[in-house]
Parts: C-alpha cells; structure tokens; sequence
C-alpha cells in the first residue's frame, strides 16, 4: 500500500463533513476531487488519521446571482470550463489547469483549498476580485483572496472549516481580459503567469500566492492603450516581482556577482569552463545546479535521460573525464575544468558507433529511456578491453530497464565487444 493506513467517511451534507472533521482532530483531512492529495498520499507526505470525503455532501451547485456566478466547492474543474460562457477568462485558464483526466475529477474548491502559489484559479479568483466562502466551528465567512492566500499551500482557512463556496464576479461588458502562462509542458507547473482583467493585473508562479500588481493598475487606469503603455506596464510588473527561480532559469544569474570556481556562496554564480563532446564550453551557473540539468536545459543535451535522481537508475549516466558517472549526483561547478562525453557523442554523424549498432540489431531497447545511460557505462568498460559477462552483468545491476529485459542488451554488449 502506498499511503498510510486511514479512517473513511463519506460525508453526505456539509453538516456531517464539519462534524466529522471536529471529531477526528488535527491529523482529519477532507477529500475533494484528489488530485493533489492522492499524489501526497501515495509519496506519504501526508499522513491522515481520517479521510472525510465530500464528494456526496452536496458542494456541486453552480449559479449566476448578481452578476456572480456562485460556485460550489465541489464544482468539478471540467464543468465549470463547460459551463463558463459568462466568464470567458475563467474558461480561458482552466485550459491550463492539469490534463482533461485531472479536470474530470478535479475540484475548484479544492484547487482554492490547495493553494499552489502556481496554480490558475487561485490567481483568476484574486484578479476578478472574486471570494471564498468557508464554514466551519465558528459559522460561516466570506474571505476575499487576498486575505486568504497566504504563501505557497498556506491559507487563513482555520481548523475544522471547509471551503463551501467561490464567488466569481462577471467582467464588465466590453472589458478587456488575457491569460498567459508560461510552462515547459502542457498541463505542467507554471513557471510564470499573468492575468489581465480590465485594468487590473495580476501574476502567479513568480510569486508565493496570486499577486495583484496594484501599481500596474494604477498606471494603466486612465491611460490610452498603447504598446509604449504595456512595454511600460510589464517593465514595472518586473521590478515589483522577485521571482524565486526554478531548475530550468535562475532570475539572478544576470545580476549576481560571478566568480570562478572555489568558494562560493548560493548567491554567486560560479564561471566554469568544460569540453563537452569535444566542444570547449563556458557557462554560468549557481552551485546548486545539478549536473544533468546543466546538460539537459543549459546545453540541449537531452540524450541523458534523468530517472530517479538518487543514484539508482543509471539513465543519467555520462562520462567525466572516461569514467562513467551519474550526473545526477554531481554538480555542475564540479565539472569545471573536466572533459565530458554524453551519448550523442556516440555517433558520427548518420554512423552509429558499434555498440549501438549492436544494439539494434539485437533488439536491446524498446522505449529507450534507460539506453544511453546503458551505451555511456558499457562504452566505457569496452574502451577497458574485452569484459566477462560477470562484469557486464554486475555494469548493468546499476541500470534499471523497465522495457526491454537484459538478455538482449548483454548480447549486444558482448557481440560489440567481439567485433
Ligand atoms: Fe541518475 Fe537515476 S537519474 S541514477
Ligand atoms: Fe525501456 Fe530500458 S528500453 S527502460
């Protein structure tokens, strides 16, 4: 079993869910669509006494009132973006939100509840000016956003109480509306998003919780709109932003002192100098940057696959200086001044090196993920002379294939160490 063992109650009124969680205590935990809170359980960074499961408790209702529309915490992300012709900036970000599987069954209470710094509604809810209507021990209350989000999964949301209800206001007629995202996949987490309504912006993902930009506005209320004018909207947006960086972009590098390999602090950018596949290499890069994703996201190198990134799997594995290593346990700045060979060093051109020809003939891969891990380690022992099939056996007890089974790939290896 993958979470931890727990009680189940499924809770068929908000009534029952709020006595249910009063008696369960602290470690009780309402379930609503789970798309996050599975995935926490199965890692068992959550560990309930109790599950109370809201999906029968009546949450679901959807109406316009008073140019809101009023949602119910149990309102699935899907049918809320079928349903919001009035709202087409709602709809517009839900498109973002997970995939159409996680949206099926996906909350938008529960994304509120949530409160991923990264996620679109909770930035959409701050933006319209919209509100979030718990009930819990103490009655009911309306919260507006921004007394609500907190910091990143952290909300004024007190013991006991559950997210009843959002309240979305309409847009204006005529007013103008955008939503953009950046990310590196569809459906993955934001690196960046902002949304406009009207004259007011807002930004997510750069920020530790949905981020009206109140002096943006200000600029934009009352001017003419013009391209000048939203240049000089987003160049504000920057300044007021201190984004916190991520694997794949590090906000600081083009500000932060630079230095050369030594010592370090976390807020210097170490310059490292490498030859990479043959070709001399400078970069700038922060001391905690791993050595795959150097490869990966700096220098394009995709072919070096990352699996567990603890050591385990051996898809991350390259040559450093002619030895056969796993970048995914060494840094970047480590590398300084080594020689690196990765598995498009392997073939010349349209010629693939003998190995992988061997490879192929022998049907030693299917999906591919573990096999330039497994071409860079075995390079390695056949440039050591003819190996035995103990060490080619005890070379692949630190690869995982899920795919394929080994028998063809010690093959391949010996039939390339024949030849
Ligand atoms: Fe490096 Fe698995 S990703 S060993
Ligand atoms: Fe698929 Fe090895 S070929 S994991």
């Amino acid at each position: 079993m993958k979470p931890v063992p727990f009680d189940y109650f499924v809770a068929h009124s908000v009534e029952e869910a709020l006595a249910a969680l009063a008696a369960g205590g602290e470690d009780a935990k309402p379930i609503a669509g789970g798309q996050s809170l599975v995935p926490a359980l199965n890692m068992r960074l959550l560990r309930p006494s109790l599950l109370v499961d809201l999906n029968r408790a009546g949450l679901d209702g959807l109406a316009e009132e008073n140019g809101r529309l009023r949602v119910g915490a149990m309102v699935r992300q899907a049918t809320l973006e079928r349903c919001a012709d009035s709202h087409p900036l709602v709809r517009e970000a839900l498109a973002y939100v997970g995939h159409v599987g996680t949206r099926a069954r996906g909350t938008v209470g529960g994304s509120i509840a949530h409160a991923d710094g990264g996620a679109e509604l909770p930035l959409c809810l701050a933006a319209l000016g919209g509100s979030i209507i718990v009930d819990g021990p103490n009655g009911r209350r309306e919260i507006e956003p921004e007394d609500f989000f907190v910091t990143h999964y952290s909300t004024t949301l007190q013991p006991g109480e559950l997210i009843v209800e959002t309240t979305w206001p309409a847009p204006r007629a005529g007013e103008a509306y955008a939503f953009e995202e950046l990310a590196l996949r569809a459906g993955d987490y934001a690196l960046s998003m902002v949304v406009v309504s009207g004259t007011t912006v807002a930004v997510g993902a750069v920020t530790d919780r949905p981020t009206v930009l109140g002096e943006v506005g200000a600029l934009l209320a009352g001017a003419d709109t013009s391209n000048e004018l939203a240049r000089e909207a987003g160049a504000l947006a920057a300044t007021l932003v201190d984004p916190p960086g991520h694997i794949h972009a590090s906000p600081r590098v083009s500000e932060a002192p630079h230095r050369r390999a030594g010592r370090a602090s976390s807020e210097e950018i170490v310059d490292i100098e490498l030859t990479v596949n043959g070709r001399p290499v400078w970069e700038s890069v922060e001391p905690r940057l791993l050595l795959v994703d150097f490869l990966r996201h700096r220098l394009g190198l995709t072919g070096t696959h990352v699996g567990c990134e603890h050591g385990v799997c051996g898809s991350c594995t390259v040559q450093l200086d002619g030895e056969a290593v796993r970048s995914c346990l060494l840094l970047a700045v480590q590398a300084d001044g080594s020689t690196l060979e990765t598995v498009e060093s392997l073939a010349q051109g349209d010629e693939l090196s003998p190995l992988q020809q061997a490879f192929r003939r022998n049907h030693a891969l299917q999906c591919g993920f573990c096999t330039p891990g497994i071409l860079m380690a075995a390079t390695e022992l056949l440039e050591r002379g003819t190996p035995t099939r103990e060490q080619i056996v005890d070379l692949l007890s630190g690869h995982l294939c899920r795919c394929t089974g080994y028998a063809p790939i010690v093959a391949a290896i010996e039939q390339a160490a024949a030849e």
